[in-house]
């Protein structure tokens, strides 16, 4: 099979479903945890990459909040953002919605405000330095309880300004959207978009919750939605798009063989499914190699490459007039075929 077509590869994109923690390198691990004095456990970046091979979603988790011990000052998140950045801009992305998870930090006594302290500063030298836009999106995660949510949600209050909007990750399992139900009620109170992962490894079901019970705007990976024929049809008539992340899906489990993914028959249904890198560090590659993997296992024309490229786009927090001028930079960029 030839290479991801290089109209792909260099075209304009925007990914919206990436964790900040999640684009950790070993060897940035490494230069952190000397910093700052922390034994990681593992003897070098080559002995931590070793220990990448995960049995599913939650044995992926226990080693990437391992990793997140090396985060402690503001530089450290600065650092991290800017490498994040660098490589994103290499993929041709000029625009991304971060994930992060400030419940990890705090944990280890880092507060939200250090934290967004080196993002944002990240943030800025990206923007200058490589081109590209970012925002964050605040994520609770699922396994700690509402109370201690709230809790992040009023130290969150000072620093709105940084925060585009609020989502939910960590373990899917037997820990479902409803527990959120009024977490969720006070983001969008505060005027909030909010997103929430579901149906990556829980079942069609939490997909349907998250968006009457959290109001979801769009649900992160939601492959599972595919067991579902009246819920798929509800994400095509209502637009509801879906941020999946094939390299993801392979390495944790949840469809070993790429060419298995729902995600080809969730688009032949109509959904609009954006692509996206989830933890790139961890799992293989960054959002060009995800497109790549997806090139080898469904071949797609470059007008499919076109509709999944603007669908990430069409489904950002960002007003109708920038997404339409991004989408006719991409049919600019597509026109040259
Ligand atoms: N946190 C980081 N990556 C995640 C994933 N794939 N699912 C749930 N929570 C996460
Ligand atoms: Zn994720």
């Amino acid at each position: 099979m030839p290479v991801l077509p290089e109209l792909v590869r260099s075209a304009p994109k925007a990914e919206l479903h990436v964790h900040i923690e999640g684009t950790l390198e070993p060897e940035l691990a490494f230069a952190l945890a000397a910093r700052n004095a922390v034994d990681l456990g593992w003897s070098d970046a080559a002995a931590l990459r070793q220990a990448y091979a995960f049995g599913d979603l939650q044995s992926f988790l226990d080693l990437y909040y391992a990793c997140t011990r090396v985060l402690c000052t503001a530089a450290d998140f600065r650092d991290l953002m800017l490498a994040y950045l660098a490589r994103a801009a290499a993929d041709g992305v000029v625009y991304a919605e971060i994930f992060f998870d400030p419940q990890v930090h705090a944990e280890r006594g880092v507060a939200l405000g250090t934290v967004l302290d080196g993002l944002c500063a990240g943030l800025e030298l990206g923007r200058s330095v490589h081109g590209v836009e970012g925002t964050l999106i605040l994520c609770f995660l699922r396994h700690l309880s509402e109370a201690e949510a709230f809790a992040t949600l009023a130290e969150a209050r000072p620093h709105l300004d940084r925060i585009a909007g609020f989502g939910l990750d960590s373990g899917e399992r037997g820990n479902p959207p409803a527990r959120f139900e009024r977490v969720f009620a006070a983001c969008r109170a505060l005027g909030k978009p909010v997103v929430a992962h579901a149906g990556e490894e829980g079942p069609a079901e939490y997909v349907s919750d998250a968006l009457d019970r959290l109001g979801a705007l769009r649900i992160d990976h939601g492959v599972r939605a595919i067991d579902d024929p009246l819920l798929v049809q509800r994400l095509v008539r209502h637009g509801i798009p879906l941020t999946v992340c094939p390299l993801s899906n392979v390495r944790l489990q949840v469809t070993p063989e790429l060419h298995r993914n729902p995600l080809q028959a969730l688009l032949d249904a109509g959904v609009a499914v954006t692509l996206n890198s989830d933890d790139p560090a961890y799992f293989g590659g960054y959002l060009n190699a995800n497109l790549e993997a997806v090139h080898q296992a469904f071949d797609w024309p470059l007008a499919t490459w076109q509709q999944v490229l603007g669908n990430a786009f069409r489904a950002s927090f960002r007003p109708a007039h920038w997404q339409q001028a991004r989408l006719e930079h991409l049919a600019r960029h597509f026109a040259r075929a």
